[in-house]
């Protein structure tokens, strides 16, 4: 049997219907949203790791700094036989995890909305692991997850300071989603990025070369593409602004002039009046008292709260009580 195994448990149109539906419901409340799955299209996807690079976003890189500092830690915490990982992407960071937790780790479960990401990870990591399995689930896991037969321990991993683009209602339902895939002594190992000073923060979402802001903007490239719209990107100003109140960054598109952009597969104009702004994205920021109780709340012990030398990001690893 090939050590590679994909599942699709999303229907070859089911990302088409959602976009329609986000899209319709999203544009026509006041004020404006979009969530910010929708960045990631091929273009978004590179623009994202193009990101991961610049001077000004930190978390990936400490992040990372933590992951190769701790991952024997890890291992010998959860002996975790099966790795599941929650919007793996690139599998980057995963690698130096996988590779603590071998020999005993008999299968990485990678868990993304896409294809071109799930294959092209695996297919890196197997060429150097033959002994590894890979079970890759082509799946939106903010809609429940049916996880493989896998022997356990299991460890979830959930990186990046992802959590951080749910709303604090959603992520109540997504941890408790993800404690229900799991079986008491299982783990959690989730990645948060920290409440630090407004400069680091609205500098690593407005990066001088603009990269964020064509990011930003790319998710209007996938509407006009999509969906037959006519929204004109350079009619709209990137916008990164700092919530000290809720603790989180706000990404934001502003009309810079009236406007009204046509969107025919949903029937719909969209109008915009001079500096209205569409939210595009929310990315929290935490404390580690916060993520304490998240987790408890949602049946986690919190066991280990690890951050980089800097103090500007933290992974945690919690028990499944
Ligand atoms: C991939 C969600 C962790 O919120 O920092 C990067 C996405 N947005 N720059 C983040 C993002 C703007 C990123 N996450």
């Amino acid at each position: 049997m090939s050590p590679f195994q994909l599942t699709r448990t999303l229907a070859p149109d089911a990302a088409d219907a959602d976009l329609r539906a986000d899209v319709l419901d999203g544009l026509t409340r006041s004020p404006k949203t979009l969530p910010p799955k929708w960045f990631y299209d091929a273009k978004g996807s590179g623009l994202f790791e193009e990101i991961t690079r610049l001077p000004e976003y930190y978390p990936t890189r400490a992040e990372r700094e933590i992951i190769i500092a701790r991952a024997a830690e890890i291992a010998a915490a959860t002996g975790a036989r099966t790795l599941i990982e929650l919007g793996s992407g690139s599998s980057e960071k995963t690698r130096y995890l996988i590779d603590a937790l071998l020999p005993d780790l008999d299968t990485y479960v990678p868990v993304d909305v896409s294809e071109s990401a799930l294959t092209g990870a695996a297919t890196a990591l197997l060429a150097e692991r033959p002994a590894l399995k890979v079970h890759a689930l082509l799946a939106d896991f903010t809609r429940g997850l049916a996880l493989p037969g896998a022997p356990g321990p299991h460890l979830v991993a959930f990186l990046g300071g992802t959590i951080g683009n749910l709303l604090p209602d959603e992520r109540r339902a997504f941890l408790r989603s993800v404690r229900a895939m799991l079986a008491p002594g299982d783990a959690l190992l989730l990645g948060t990025d920290l409440v630090k000073d407004e400069a680091t923060l609205v500098a690593a979402y407005d990066d001088a070369d603009g990269v964020t802001a064509a990011f930003n903007k790319n998710v209007l490239s996938v509407i006009d593409r999509e969906l037959g719209a006519d929204a004109d990107l350079d009619a709209f100003d990137h916008v990164a602004l700092w919530d000290a109140e809720r603790e989180w960054i706000e990404m934001r598109l502003r009309a810079r002039h009236a406007l009204s952009v046509k969107i025919p597969e949903l029937n719909l104009v969209v109008p915009f009046a001079a500096g209205e702004e569409l939210r595009t994205e929310v990315s929290a920021k935490f404390r580690e008292e916060g993520v304490r109780e998240e987790l408890a709340a949602a049946g986690f012990d919190l066991a280990h709260w690890w951050t980089d030398e800097k103090g500007r990001f933290a992974l945690s690893l919690s028990t499944a009580r």
